[in-house]
């Protein structure tokens, strides 16, 4: 049996949402103080392997339901890179990654339920969740380009470090939010042990993080409307700005109006798209040697140069 590379894709984008989706799930369980509904794993508690007699312990088995559903997904993302014709290394690598990670994370939510939430496994479970994230998109965008073509830089070297820049102040926007989160009020559990830090500092520099990255995004994008061999980071930058504004909005509000649980789990679902965006970005920074303007090479319709022209030119061939 085979499968054509348009399957493939739609089985990574499938995954790819399955990944997005139970991040906002687990956020719910956190948000209701579910986290401690069951307070074993994989069993929901000592007795019973499902227990659904109290509300937080059926959000939180529903949350582990969820990810049956993930992990089903990758697998299958696996599975059809195995049978995509024709085989690619690069996507099956990717989608082992994937499959990886939820593994990962699986026994990483179970050492956070025997922690008793503590905010470091909490922090480090939904950091390992936006890697995957990071890494669904790639599965994605690779999963839908040619084979054969490896990619090589489109740009300017000056936007490459630009592009990275984003990516970076958003990885540090992500962590400093989830420092935030661990001090905060939304532990998961009423006894879950809270870090000592200042709140208002930590808030303080995440808002910062952001502004700092809006500001490097803000310096792409003003390159990307004047140099015409930027402008194909066009629709990524504008992207990335875009949401990464209405999250820092959702931010500033949910941190003036004292956390609201709905506002709180509409701006971990936000962190989900900034770094969606972000690891688009990325990728927007290279493409595939036979679709780059001007042809293989990397040289610029308009007659600038990438700066890449002299990186061998690869013929695209069948796998
Ligand atoms: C690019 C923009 C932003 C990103 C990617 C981002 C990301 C995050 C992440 C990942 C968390 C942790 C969520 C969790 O652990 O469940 C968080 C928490 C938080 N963020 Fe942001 N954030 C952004 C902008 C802002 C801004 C501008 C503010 C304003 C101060 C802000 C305020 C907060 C607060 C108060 C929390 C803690 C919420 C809680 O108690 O759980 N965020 N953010």
């Amino acid at each position: 049996m085979q499968v054509s590379p348009a399957t493939h894709r739609r089985v990574s984008i499938a995954a790819l949402i399955a990944l997005s989706v139970i991040i906002v799930t687990g956020a719910a369980v956190r948000l209701t103080n579910s986290g401690l509904g069951c307070d074993d794993w994989p069993n929901c508690n000592s007795e019973k392997l499902i227990d659904v007699s109290s509300a937080h312990a059926a959000i939180e088995q529903l949350n582990r339901l969820f990810t049956g559903v993930v992990a089903v997904a990758v697998i299958a993302a696996v599975l059809v890179s195995y049978i995509r014709a024709p085989r690619r290394r690069d996507l099956i690598i990717l989608s082992w990654l994937l499959v990886a990670g939820v593994v990962a994370n699986a026994l990483l939510g179970a050492v956070t339920v025997w922690v008793d939430l503590h905010p470091y496994a909490v922090q480090g479970h939904l950091l390992l969740s936006l890697v995957l994230i990071a890494a669904g998109v790639a599965l994605v965008r690779r999963a839908g380009e040619p084979d054969g073509a490896p990619r090589q830089p489109c740009v300017p070297v000056v936007d490459r470090v630009l592009v990275w820049g984003v990516a970076l102040g958003t990885t540090l926007a992500v962590v400093t939010g989830t420092v935030v989160t661990g001090a905060g009020p939304h532990a998961g559990d009423e006894n879950a042990v809270r870090l000592d830090v200042s709140i208002p500092t930590v808030a303080r520099l995440h808002g910062s993080s952001v502004i700092a990255t809006v500001i490097v995004a803000l310096i792409l994008a003003r390159r990307v409307i004047t140099l015409p061999e930027s402008r194909v980071l066009s629709a990524g930058v504008s992207r990335w700005v875009f949401i990464a504004l209405l999250q820092a909005v959702l931010g500033y509000t949910q941190y003036l109006t004292g956390v609201p649980e709905i506002l709180v789990g509409l701006h971990v679902a936000g962190a989900t798209a900034v770094s969606a965006a972000a690891a688009a970005l990325v990728l927007d920074a290279s493409a595939p040697q036979a679709q780059l303007p001007g042809g293989f090479g990397g040289i610029v319709e308009t007659g600038v140069t990438t700066g890449i022209e002299s990186s061998p030119n690869v013929t695209p061939t069948s796998q």
